[in-house]
């Protein structure tokens, strides 16, 4: 795991753009998977602005969100589907048809859940995973207990993250849904690159957890741990509880340049 600790959330969208561009050039169909939440929004402004001046194209490529509320009316401003259209698909070149979410509205909830695997799959995988962490360490929406090996499912929320999103919803605690569709830790963990960020303190314990805990499914992120290729970017707020932040900072710095984007 190599991690970054950026001057700030700024710098560390930046830099985290710079990898995920370094890993969509080169093929003509590239796989992008996208997350929700508010930690990506620097990640694609970064993308949308180096589109805008011709540096990147995302026209042949195709996007994999990472989860999906259930219940919510079709065209509710806050299902991510709706969210993702706001914060990348309508800011970059990509075809909005192959922008690719589960179907939280399905009736036949395991059918659709097989069928977003199968999507995944025929797309040829995942080139490049953008990820968020939760408060309580979780991963798209794999909460805290999930199965390091789990597969695309419908979670409960814990009331941890139905708190922790409830801003989106008005403050409305009662509005968040309780359900979701997600991407199982084990589909997260067959992207070949995976680039996670998280800023601000709310997150510096989930964040030592994914770092330096021992891997465990009470802290969902703690599986990135598994992956010969995960880019942790952090603001100093996020990484103030990591023991070994000098070190990483150290690493960091000291980059060969063959192994920077
Ligand atoms: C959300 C999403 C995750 C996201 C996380 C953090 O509920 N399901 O994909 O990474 O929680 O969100 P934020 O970036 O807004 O803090």
């Amino acid at each position: 795991m190599d991690v970054g600790i950026a001057g700030s959330a700024r710098e560390a969208a930046a830099l985290a753009a710079d990898l995920v561009a370094a890993a969509l050039v080169g093929s003509t169909s590239p796989v992008l998977g996208v997350a929700t939440g508010s930690s990506p929004v620097g990640i694609y402004d970064e993308l949308a602005q180096r589109v805008a001046r011709g540096e990147l194209s995302l026209a042949g490529a195709s996007a994999f969100m990472l989860d999906e509320y259930v219940g919510l009316p079709v065209g509710h401003p806050q299902a991510y589907r709706a969210v993702i259209d706001e914060i990348f698909t309508r800011k970059v070149d990509i075809d909005p048809s192959r922008v690719h979410g589960p179907d939280g509205g399905a009736s036949d909830v395991e059918g659709a859940c097989a069928a977003y695997e199968s999507a995944i799959r025929d797309a040829g995988g995942v080139d490049v995973q953008i990820l968020g962490i939760g408060t309580d360490g979780h991963i798209a929406f794999n909460e805290p207990s999930s199965s390091l090996a789990s597969r695309t499912r419908i979670k409960t929320l814990t009331r941890q993250t139905r708190l922790d999103n409830a801003r989106f919803f008005g403050g409305d605690l009662d509005a968040v849904p309780t359900h979701c569709l997600t991407q199982g830790v084990g589909t997260i963990l067959e992207a070949r690159e995976i680039v996670v960020v998280a800023t601000g303190a709310a997150k510096s314990e989930a964040v030592r957890q994914m770092v330096e805990g021992a891997v465990s499914a009470r802290w969902p992120a703690t599986a990135l741990q598994l992956h010969p290729r995960v880019t942790v970017l952090l603001d100093p707020e996020a990484a103030a509880r990591l023991e070994l932040a000098d070190y990483y900072r150290e690493v960091w710095a000291n980059k060969p340049d063959w192994q920077r984007p």
